[in-house]
Protein backbone atom coordinates (compact mmCIF):
# COMPACT_ATOMS: atom_id res chain seq x y z
CA UNK A 1 0.00 0.00 0.00
CA UNK A 2 3.02 2.20 0.76
CA UNK A 3 4.21 1.70 -2.50
CA UNK A 4 1.16 2.22 -4.35
CA UNK A 5 0.48 5.11 -2.39
CA UNK A 6 4.01 7.14 -3.07
CA UNK A 7 3.83 6.35 -6.97
CA UNK A 8 0.59 7.80 -6.85
CA UNK A 9 1.41 11.27 -4.55
CA UNK A 10 4.94 11.84 -6.30
CA UNK A 11 4.08 14.30 -8.78
CA UNK A 12 5.11 11.38 -11.13
CA UNK A 13 3.56 12.12 -15.02
CA UNK A 14 2.54 8.43 -15.20
CA UNK A 15 -0.89 7.93 -15.42
CA UNK A 16 -2.79 4.89 -13.17
CA UNK A 17 -3.14 1.82 -15.31
CA UNK A 18 -7.36 2.49 -15.57
CA UNK A 19 -9.47 -0.24 -15.23
CA UNK A 20 -11.22 -2.08 -18.25
CA UNK A 21 -14.21 -0.45 -18.21
CA UNK A 22 -12.56 2.82 -17.74
CA UNK A 23 -10.43 3.19 -20.60
CA UNK A 24 -12.21 5.22 -22.75
CA UNK A 25 -13.51 7.71 -20.17
CA UNK A 26 -9.41 7.79 -19.55
CA UNK A 27 -8.81 8.98 -23.10
CA UNK A 28 -11.43 11.15 -23.29
CA UNK A 29 -10.70 13.19 -20.19
CA UNK A 30 -6.99 12.82 -20.83
CA UNK A 31 -7.52 13.98 -24.01
CA UNK A 32 -9.52 17.07 -23.22
CA UNK A 33 -6.95 17.95 -20.16
CA UNK A 34 -4.17 17.99 -22.89
CA UNK A 35 -6.16 19.99 -26.10
CA UNK A 36 -6.74 23.64 -24.29
CA UNK A 37 -9.01 24.21 -21.30
CA UNK A 38 -11.78 21.60 -20.59
CA UNK A 39 -15.24 23.86 -20.52
CA UNK A 40 -15.70 22.60 -17.13
CA UNK A 41 -12.59 24.09 -15.74
CA UNK A 42 -14.21 27.44 -14.89
CA UNK A 43 -12.63 28.33 -12.11
CA UNK A 44 -15.68 28.96 -10.36
CA UNK A 45 -16.66 26.70 -7.17
CA UNK A 46 -19.79 25.46 -7.58
CA UNK A 47 -22.13 27.08 -5.59
CA UNK A 48 -23.88 24.54 -3.99
CA UNK A 49 -20.29 23.64 -2.22
CA UNK A 50 -20.42 26.66 -0.76
CA UNK A 51 -23.91 26.55 0.58
CA UNK A 52 -22.81 22.62 1.98
CA UNK A 53 -20.32 24.53 4.11
CA UNK A 54 -21.50 27.98 4.80
CA UNK A 55 -21.39 28.62 8.85
CA UNK A 56 -20.10 24.92 9.49
CA UNK A 57 -16.93 24.04 10.76
CA UNK A 58 -14.12 22.66 8.93
CA UNK A 59 -13.47 18.53 8.98
CA UNK A 60 -11.89 16.27 6.49
CA UNK A 61 -13.29 16.38 2.43
CA UNK A 62 -12.70 14.29 -0.45
CA UNK A 63 -12.97 15.69 -4.39
CA UNK A 64 -13.74 12.49 -6.57
CA UNK A 65 -13.02 13.51 -9.74
CA UNK A 66 -11.60 16.83 -8.25
CA UNK A 67 -10.42 18.00 -12.10
CA UNK A 68 -8.05 21.04 -11.59
CA UNK A 69 -9.21 21.93 -7.70
CA UNK A 70 -11.19 24.42 -7.99
CA UNK A 71 -13.10 23.05 -5.48
CA UNK A 72 -10.35 21.14 -3.15
CA UNK A 73 -8.67 24.69 -3.41
CA UNK A 74 -11.54 26.58 -1.98
CA UNK A 75 -12.41 23.98 1.08
CA UNK A 76 -8.72 24.05 2.13
CA UNK A 77 -8.59 28.13 2.18
CA UNK A 78 -11.79 27.64 4.67
CA UNK A 79 -9.36 25.56 6.82
CA UNK A 80 -10.63 21.63 5.64
CA UNK A 81 -8.44 18.77 5.26
CA UNK A 82 -8.76 17.82 1.83
CA UNK A 83 -8.00 15.30 -0.36
CA UNK A 84 -8.71 15.24 -4.23
CA UNK A 85 -8.66 12.40 -6.41
CA UNK A 86 -8.46 12.16 -10.27
CA UNK A 87 -7.18 9.85 -12.61
CA UNK A 88 -5.47 12.35 -15.56
CA UNK A 89 -1.96 13.78 -14.54
CA UNK A 90 -2.17 17.06 -16.02
CA UNK A 91 -5.28 18.04 -13.86
CA UNK A 92 -3.50 16.91 -11.07
CA UNK A 93 -0.01 19.22 -12.03
CA UNK A 94 -2.51 21.83 -12.34
CA UNK A 95 -4.23 21.79 -9.17
CA UNK A 96 -0.93 21.32 -7.50
CA UNK A 97 0.49 24.64 -9.31
CA UNK A 98 -3.20 26.46 -8.18
CA UNK A 99 -3.35 25.40 -4.70
CA UNK A 100 0.26 26.65 -3.92
CA UNK A 101 -0.55 29.67 -5.72
CA UNK A 102 -3.22 29.78 -3.22
CA UNK A 103 -0.66 29.48 -0.61
CA UNK A 104 -2.89 26.22 0.45
CA UNK A 105 -1.71 22.57 0.71
CA UNK A 106 -4.90 20.00 -0.19
CA UNK A 107 -3.18 16.92 -0.72
CA UNK A 108 -4.01 15.44 -4.70
CA UNK A 109 -3.80 11.93 -5.02
CA UNK A 110 -3.49 10.64 -8.89
CA UNK A 111 -5.45 7.72 -9.18
CA UNK A 112 -8.69 5.91 -10.09
CA UNK A 113 -11.99 6.82 -8.21
CA UNK A 114 -12.91 3.31 -8.19
CA UNK A 115 -9.77 2.01 -5.77
CA UNK A 116 -9.60 5.39 -3.42
CA UNK A 117 -8.42 2.71 -0.41
CA UNK A 118 -5.99 1.13 -2.71
CA UNK A 119 -4.59 4.52 -3.91
CA UNK A 120 -3.76 5.32 -0.31
CA UNK A 121 -6.74 7.09 0.62
CA UNK A 122 -7.95 6.92 4.37
CA UNK A 123 -10.80 7.16 5.86
CA UNK A 124 -12.77 9.15 7.41
CA UNK A 125 -14.42 12.05 5.70
CA UNK A 126 -17.37 14.54 6.87
CA UNK A 127 -18.15 15.78 3.24
CA UNK A 128 -17.51 13.69 -0.06
CA UNK A 129 -18.19 15.48 -3.42
CA UNK A 130 -18.24 14.49 -7.00
CA UNK A 131 -18.89 17.09 -9.49
CA UNK A 132 -19.20 15.74 -12.87
CA UNK A 133 -17.54 12.24 -12.52
CA UNK A 134 -20.08 9.46 -11.01
CA UNK A 135 -21.91 10.06 -13.92
CA UNK A 136 -19.05 8.80 -16.72
CA UNK A 137 -17.83 6.00 -14.64
CA UNK A 138 -18.73 3.13 -16.26
CA UNK A 139 -21.59 1.22 -15.03
CA UNK A 140 -20.00 -2.22 -14.61
CA UNK A 141 -17.29 -0.26 -11.65
CA UNK A 142 -20.04 1.89 -9.93
CA UNK A 143 -20.30 -0.81 -7.01
CA UNK A 144 -16.23 -0.23 -7.02
CA UNK A 145 -17.00 3.50 -6.45
CA UNK A 146 -20.48 2.67 -3.97
CA UNK A 147 -17.95 0.66 -1.76
CA UNK A 148 -15.35 2.42 -1.91
CA UNK A 149 -17.19 5.93 -0.61
CA UNK A 150 -19.37 4.41 1.60
CA UNK A 151 -16.46 2.80 3.56
CA UNK A 152 -14.75 6.45 3.71
CA UNK A 153 -17.53 8.46 4.99
CA UNK A 154 -18.26 8.74 8.24
CA UNK A 155 -21.71 8.38 9.85
CA UNK A 156 -23.61 11.50 9.33
CA UNK A 157 -21.13 12.71 6.70
CA UNK A 158 -22.98 14.80 3.06
CA UNK A 159 -22.36 13.29 -0.20
CA UNK A 160 -22.72 15.12 -2.71
CA UNK A 161 -22.93 14.11 -6.10
CA UNK A 162 -23.69 16.42 -9.32
CA UNK A 163 -23.70 15.22 -13.23
CA UNK A 164 -25.81 14.47 -16.26
CA UNK A 165 -28.98 12.41 -16.68
CA UNK A 166 -29.81 10.77 -20.28
CA UNK A 167 -26.18 11.47 -21.69
CA UNK A 168 -25.44 11.88 -25.27
CA UNK A 169 -25.42 8.25 -27.09
CA UNK A 170 -21.72 8.93 -27.77
CA UNK A 171 -21.18 7.67 -24.07
CA UNK A 172 -22.05 4.63 -24.38
CA UNK A 173 -18.78 4.21 -25.68
CA UNK A 174 -17.73 5.21 -22.04
CA UNK A 175 -20.05 2.66 -20.94
CA UNK A 176 -21.53 5.02 -18.85
CA UNK A 177 -24.67 5.88 -18.51
CA UNK A 178 -25.06 9.53 -16.63
CA UNK A 179 -26.53 9.51 -13.11
CA UNK A 180 -30.70 9.43 -12.16
CA UNK A 181 -31.17 8.62 -8.34
CA UNK A 182 -32.43 5.57 -9.06
CA UNK A 183 -29.23 4.50 -9.57
CA UNK A 184 -27.96 6.12 -6.95
CA UNK A 185 -30.51 4.62 -4.76
CA UNK A 186 -29.77 1.53 -5.86
CA UNK A 187 -26.26 1.64 -4.91
CA UNK A 188 -26.13 3.64 -2.12
CA UNK A 189 -29.77 3.20 -0.22
CA UNK A 190 -28.67 0.95 1.93
CA UNK A 191 -25.62 3.46 3.48
CA UNK A 192 -26.92 6.92 2.70
CA UNK A 193 -30.05 8.76 3.00
CA UNK A 194 -30.89 11.43 0.08
CA UNK A 195 -31.92 14.21 1.26
CA UNK A 196 -31.97 16.58 -2.30
CA UNK A 197 -31.93 16.76 -5.18
CA UNK A 198 -32.19 19.82 -7.83
CA UNK A 199 -32.16 20.32 -11.26
CA UNK A 200 -29.85 22.74 -12.82
CA UNK A 201 -33.17 24.32 -14.57
CA UNK A 202 -30.96 26.44 -17.14
CA UNK A 203 -32.07 25.84 -20.50
CA UNK A 204 -30.57 23.74 -23.38
CA UNK A 205 -27.95 20.83 -22.48
CA UNK A 206 -27.19 22.06 -18.41
CA UNK A 207 -31.03 21.18 -18.21
CA UNK A 208 -29.83 17.77 -17.72
CA UNK A 209 -27.45 18.46 -15.15
CA UNK A 210 -28.74 17.15 -11.69
CA UNK A 211 -27.16 17.43 -8.09
CA UNK A 212 -28.34 14.83 -5.25
CA UNK A 213 -27.42 15.46 -1.76
CA UNK A 214 -27.48 12.33 0.22
CA UNK A 215 -26.15 11.81 3.65
CA UNK A 216 -24.48 8.80 5.48
CA UNK A 217 -26.87 6.82 7.93
CA UNK A 218 -26.31 6.61 11.37
CA UNK A 219 -26.73 3.36 12.03
CA UNK A 220 -25.80 -0.24 9.29
CA UNK A 221 -28.83 -0.94 7.98
CA UNK A 222 -29.43 -4.37 9.61
CA UNK A 223 -30.40 -6.66 6.71
C1 LIG B 1 -16.34 16.87 -15.73
S1 LIG B 1 -14.81 16.79 -14.91
C2 LIG B 1 -15.15 17.69 -13.42
C3 LIG B 1 -13.90 18.12 -12.69
C4 LIG B 1 -14.16 18.94 -11.41
N1 LIG B 1 -14.91 18.18 -10.44
C5 LIG B 1 -14.85 20.23 -11.73
O1 LIG B 1 -16.03 20.37 -11.41
O2 LIG B 1 -14.19 21.10 -12.33
C6 LIG B 1 -14.76 15.09 -14.32
C7 LIG B 1 -13.42 14.72 -13.70
O3 LIG B 1 -13.48 13.38 -13.21
C8 LIG B 1 -12.27 12.72 -13.56
N2 LIG B 1 -12.59 11.27 -13.61
C9 LIG B 1 -13.53 10.65 -14.35
N3 LIG B 1 -13.54 9.33 -14.11
C10 LIG B 1 -12.56 9.11 -13.19
C11 LIG B 1 -12.07 7.95 -12.54
N4 LIG B 1 -12.58 6.73 -12.80
N5 LIG B 1 -11.07 8.08 -11.65
C12 LIG B 1 -10.53 9.32 -11.39
N6 LIG B 1 -10.95 10.45 -11.98
C13 LIG B 1 -11.97 10.35 -12.87
C14 LIG B 1 -11.88 13.31 -14.89
O4 LIG B 1 -10.52 13.18 -15.18
C15 LIG B 1 -12.29 14.77 -14.71
O5 LIG B 1 -11.25 15.55 -14.18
Amino acid sequence: MAEASAQHETGSRSEPASRSGGRVAHFFYRFSYRHGTPRWDSLEVHREVKALVADRQPGRALDIGCGCGTDAIYLALLGWDVVGVDFVAEAIETARERAAAAGVTPRFVLGDVTQLRQIGIQAPFDLILDTGCYHSVPDQLRESYAREVTELAVPGADFYVAGFYGPPKTWRLMGASGVDAADLLRRFGKDFQMVDHEAAGDRGRMSRFIRYHLVRKQHATIT
